[in-house]
C-alpha cells in the first residue's frame, strides 16, 4: 500500500534518539521511497519523536520500546548491543542495515580481539556484506544484512582503494585522520566537554583503534599475497561534524600528481557520491550530505603518494550511506533520498 505521497516500502530505527539514528531519521522524512513507520529508543520511550526530537519538525510517531517490522530496519545502536537484536530482526523477513561495528569484521576471533566480546552469531558474519557502496555494489542487494561501515574507514578506504587496486602504491599505509566530536556519539565523557574539547586537538587510540581491523580487512583484498601495514591515528578536533583523513603510502611506480589524479577520476567516474577535487577538500564541502571527496597528489622529493578524503562522519559515514544501502537493497535509484543534500555556508 502506498502512503500519501505515493511511497510503499516501510522503514523503522531502532535508538532513534542517537545521533546516527536520529541523522537517518531525518534524511527518510524525504526519501521517496521509504515511509518511516516507527521508530525505538530507550530513555525517550513513549515521548512523540518531535517532542525528543523537534528539530525534525512535526511527526505523529511515538517512539517505542520495542522494535516493530518494516522492509527495512535501520539499528543504530552501540556495538553488542546491535548484535544481540539483529538475528530477531532478520527473523521477521526485514532487511537490516547495522550502522554499528557488530558485523563489519569477518572474523569472530578479531570482533573479539577489538571489541572484546564474543560474537553471538558469527554464522552471520559470512552473511553480512560490508556496504561501502562504491566497492561491493553489485553484492549488496543479494543479502538481507548491511554491515555499514564505519566513518574513518569509509573515509580512508575510499582514498587508498583505487592506488592500491592499480599497484600505484606500496601496502604501507599511514591515515591520519581528524575526527568531530559527533563521531563519539551523544555519550559524555571528559574529552568531549567543551571546555576540554575546545581550542584543542589530540591525538587518540594510538596503540590500536577499533576501526584498524576494519580498513586493514577491506585494503587487504586488493593485495592479495602481501600483507598490508597499516598505521591509523585518529584526532579529536574542536568541531561538530566531519572527517579529514590523510593518507600516504610510499609509490612504487614514477607518476605525477596528474596521472595519480586521472587513476582516481576514472576510478570514480560513476560514482554520485565520491569526487575527486582539484584541491584539498575540506569537511565543511561535505557536512550533511553523503558526499566523500578526495583530492589525490603526490611528493616527488619523498616518492610518496598521498590522498585526503573529506565526507560527513554522520551522513556518508553513517546514515546517508546506510539510506544508500537500503536503496541498493530495494534496487531503488541509489541516490533517492539523498540528492539533494547541500552543504549550509558558510
Ligand atoms: N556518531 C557517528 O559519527 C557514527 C558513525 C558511524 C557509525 N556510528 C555507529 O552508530 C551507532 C550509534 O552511534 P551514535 O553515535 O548515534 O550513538 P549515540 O549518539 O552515542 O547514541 C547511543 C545511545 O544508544 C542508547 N543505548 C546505549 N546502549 C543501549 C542498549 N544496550 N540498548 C538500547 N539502547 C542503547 C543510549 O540511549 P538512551 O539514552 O536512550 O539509553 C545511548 O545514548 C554506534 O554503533 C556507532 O558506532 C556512529
Amino acid at each position: 500500500m502506498k502512503d500519501m505521497i505515493g511511497r510503499s516500502l516501510t522503514a523503522g530505527i531502532i535508538n532513534v534518539t542517537g545521533y546516527a539514528g536520529s541523522e537517518t531519521a531525518r534524511l527518510l522524512r524525504h526519501h521517496p521511497a521509504f515511509t518511516l513507520a516507527w521508530v525505538s529508543g530507550r530513555s525517550e520511550a513513549g515521548k512523540r519523536l518531535d517532542e525528543a526530537l523537534p528539530h525534525l519538525g512535526p511527526s505523529e510517531l511515538v517512539i517505542q520500546e520495542e522494535p516493530g517490522t518494516a522492509d527495512v530496519i535501520f539499528v543504530a545502536l552501540p556495538h553488542g548491543a546491535a548484535a544481540a537484536v539483529v538475528p530477531d530482526l532478520l527473523a521477521t523477513g526485514a532487511r537490516v542495515v547495522d550502522l554499528s561495528a557488530d558485523f563489519r569484521l569477518v572474523s569472530a576471533a578479531a570482533y573479539r580481539e577489538w571489541y572484546g566480546l564474543e560474537h553471538p552469531r558469527p554464522d552471520l558474519l559470512e552473511e553480512a556484506v560490508y556496504g561501502l557502496c562504491e566497492l561491493h555494489r553489485a553484492i549488496i542487494p543479494t543479502t538481507n544484512l548491511i554491515a555499514n561501515p564505519g566513518c574513518y574507514p569509509t573515509a580512508a578506504i575510499l582514498a587508498l582503494a583505487p592506488a592500491l587496486r592499480a599497484g600505484l602504491i606500496e601496502p604501507d599505509l599511514l591515515v591520519d585522520a581528524k575526527s568531530g566530536l559527533s563521531g563519539a556519539g551523544r555519550g559524555l565523557a571528559l574529552a568531549y566537554h567543551f571546555s576540554e574539547a575546545d581550542e584543542n586537538c589530540a591525538a587518540y587510540a594510538v596503540g590500536g583503534h577499533r576501526h584498524w581491523p576494519e580498513i586493514h580487512q577491506e585494503l587487504q583484498q586488493y593485495v592479495p599475497g602481501q600483507e598490508v601495514r597499516l598505521t591509523f591515528i585518529p584526532h579529536l578536533i574542536p568541531m561538530v561534524r566531519g572527517i579529514l583523513a590523510t593518507c600516504y603510502a610510499p609509490l612504487c611506480q614514477e607518476v605525477d600528481a596528474a596521472t595519480a589524479a586521472d587513476l582516481y577520476r576514472e576510478a570514480y567516474r560513476d560514482e554520485p557520491f565520491v569526487a575527486v577535487t582539484a584541491r584539498p577538500p575540506q569537511t565543511k564541502w561535505t557536512a550533511s550530505t553523503n558526499r566523500c571527496l578526495i583530492h589525490v597528489t603526490v611528493d616527488p622529493r619523498a616518492r610518496r603518494f598521498i590522498a585526503i578524503a573529506a565526507l560527513d562522519n554522520l551522513i556518508k559515514g553513517a546514515a546517508g550511506q546506510a539510506i544508500q544501502n537500503a536503496n541498493l537493497l530495494f534496487h531503488l535509484p541509489e541516490t533517492a533520498g539523498l540528492d539533494t543534500l547541500t552543504p549550509a555556508y558558510p
